[in-house]
């Protein structure tokens, strides 16, 4: 038997036990006459005391021994003289009588404590390291834990969890694909689902009405904080349900992973938005409700006065900062660069100041008078000593770089507070999204989702009018689950084909074996996944997904642990009927 107890339980309560532990080197403190050794596991460190009367054998290896360092330590626990009511462990110390070495380590290349002097880069690399630190250490507790509720949660549902298989044919959710060449079908490839959603469509028609999995989904497209090449969904799917019904289960699974995960207790319905309110409120949709700064469109108020910037402009829109009348020049400016940025893409920022006296003061004084000024402010919702913020041009492009104003002017004010939450469904989604650069309409969700049935008679004549059987369920500015209502009626997905711009044979060619399998009794279904990763680092309060996977890729995709992507043997290459092209520079 290796140990007896871990390095985080003893207490008081074991004064006097003979024990043994096992654990690593976290810091040893050499005093001459004695040593102290922490020593290191998952569970927690406890302090090791070599001293003048322990056995010459422990006490010349407590002098060697050095940082990581992997040892078994047996001896009394005894009462510490200063203890440390910060450890658990604090009250105790372990009088070693026999330290065996397991293993030597090299000095590790950053250190291993709650917070590391190691850059991004160098941890990522020694991510094994890394995941040594208590930090990474509770994430990967709380992911594990948030799994088990999860299950514990659909099984008491009655819901399958059912595996598909990772090695398929293209599924396309809007991103490119992962793809695998196959040796023993020469010049064919697998692609690696980006999500399971036609399988769990399968599984429908196949008869096991509720399903889910916790499954790894690839998408090979730009990488951000929240996003990852391989990631994971807790992936669901129902028949014989509507959009109610979904989102009842899953609103109360939601509620259900708060309580037992986080402590916290959502008694009322999650609030339900749609897509359009989201839209012009926010600028999103995913909006960030933890705190107000709604959006009034000031269009009709701000129009017509001569000032060529509004009168040129499609949509105009605002919001007020509360308490920001005391921004200063510079700080105006700073957010006027900020908006200005190619990633926002304003062209200016227009402000209105509500001075303490109750005058007015802005950035558009020349163009109106003070009551024209006051009434945009007032529309805003501005009181005495708040700020606001105007926009204009294209209506939805001046409504995400207001989102983008709101988010940091949130930030700069301490709003986006990761300790609370403020989940919702964003519901009624348009069923089409135009793309300017293809000159055609992409499903907004996926091209399963079915169309809302009073919408149904637009979809050929006015399709951007249609909305979905969609919903997503948002928390904090971040979309954590989306899902819908697919269709499961050949005809109907026939005509959305067409309306995505699919050839009949194109359609067949894509998704001939589902709308087949529709052919053979398909039930009403829907369902949604949720981003796993996602919700770890909204519960875990981090801005990254990274921190909740054991072994993440970094922003350029690679694993630099295992140094992948990485070149292939010719006979590899061979075997698979590859060649390579070296890419231009
Ligand atoms: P969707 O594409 O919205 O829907 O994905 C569902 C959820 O998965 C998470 N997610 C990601 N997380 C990390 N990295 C990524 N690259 C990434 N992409 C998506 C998000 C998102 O809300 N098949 C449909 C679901 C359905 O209709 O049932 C789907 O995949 O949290």
């Amino acid at each position: 038997m290796y140990r007896t107890h871990t390095c985080g339980c003893l207490r008081a309560d074991h004064i006097n036990e003979v024990v043994t532990l096992a654990g690593w080197v976290q810091k040893v403190r050499n005093l001459g006459a004695m040593t102290f050794i922490d020593l290191r596991d998952r569970y927690g460190i406890t302090q090791v005391v070599v001293e003048e009367h322990s056995p010459t054998e422990a006490r010349e290896t407590a002098v060697r021994v050095g940082r990581e360092w992997v040892l078994q330590v047996t001896g009394r626990v005894i009462e510490r003289e200063s203890k440390n009511p910060k450890m658990p462990t604090g009250d105790i110390e372990v009088s070693a009588t026999e330290i065996r070495v397991l293993n030597e380590a090299q000095t590790p290349p950053f250190t291993i404590e709650e917070n590391s002097d190691g850059g991004d880069d160098l941890r990522m690399k020694y991510r094994y390291l890394d995941l040594r630190r208590p930090p990474l250490q509770r994430n990967m507790i709380l992911r594990h834990k948030m799994a088990q509720e999860i299950r514990r949660f659909l099984d008491s549902e009655g819901f399958l969890e059912i595996e598909t298989p990772y090695m398929v044919g293209s599924t396309p959710e809007g991103a490119r694909d992962f793809v695998v060449p196959s040796r023993m079908n020469p010049n064919q490839f697998y692609a690696l689902p980006q999500s399971p959603q036609t399988l769990k469509q399968l599984l429908m028609v196949a008869g096991y009405d509720k399903y889910f999995q916790i499954v790894r989904c690839f998408r090979d497209e730009d990488l951000r904080a929240d996003r990852q090449p391989e990631f994971t969904q807790i992936d669901c799917e129902m028949a014989f349900v509507e959009q109610e019904d979904v989102i009842g289960v899953f609103e109360r699974w939601a509620k259900h992973m708060f309580r037992e995960v986080m402590g916290i207790e959502f008694a009322e319905p999650l609030r339900r938005m749609p897509w359009i309110e989201a839209m012009e409120k926010y600028g999103s949709d995913k909006p960030d409700l933890r705190f107000g700064m709604e959006f009034s469109d000031l269009t009709d108020l701000a129009k017509g006065h001569g000032f060529v910037v509004f009168d040129d402009a499609e949509y105009i829109t605002g919001f007020a900062a509360e308490g920001c009348a005391t921004y200063t020049r510079k700080q105006i400016d700073a957010l006027t660069e900020y908006v200005k940025r190619p990633q926002v893409g304003a062209k200016g920022l227009i402000w209105i100041r509500m001075e303490a006296e109750g005058g007015v003061k802005s950035s558009i004084d020349k163009f109106y008078t003070p009551d024209e000024v006051r009434a945009m402010a007032e529309r805003c919702g501005a009181k005495v000593g708040d700020m606001v913020f105007i926009l204009c041009g294209k209506k939805f492009k001046t409504l995400t770089q207001l989102c983008a104003l709101r988010l940091e002017v949130a930030q700069q004010l301490g709003l986006r507070d990761p300790k609370k939450f403020a989940p919702l469904w964003v519901v009624d989604f348009p069923m089409f999204e135009w793309d300017e650069e293809t000159q055609r309409f992409y499903a907004m969700h996926h091209p399963f989702t079915s169309p809302k049935p009073e919408d149904v008679a637009y979809l050929e004549s006015d399709p951007a009018r249609v909305r979905a059987n969609a919903y997503d369920f948002v928390c904090n500015g971040t979309e954590i689950g989306g899902g819908s209502i697919r269709i499961h009626d050949a005809k109907l997905q026939a005509t959305i084909f067409k309306c995505l711009g699919f050839t009949p044979e194109k359609a067949q060619e894509q998704f001939g074996f589902l709308m087949n399998a529709f052919k053979f009794g398909a039930p009403p279904h829907g369902g949604l996944a949720f981003g796993f990763d996602r919700l770890c680092s909204l519960f875990g309060g981090s801005e990254s997904i990274r921190d909740y996977i054991a072994f993440p890729k970094n922003n350029a995709g690679r694993d630099v642990m295992l140094d992948a992507p990485g070149y292939i043997d010719q006979t590899q290459l061979d075997e698979l009927y590859l060649s390579l092209v070296k890419p231009e520079e």
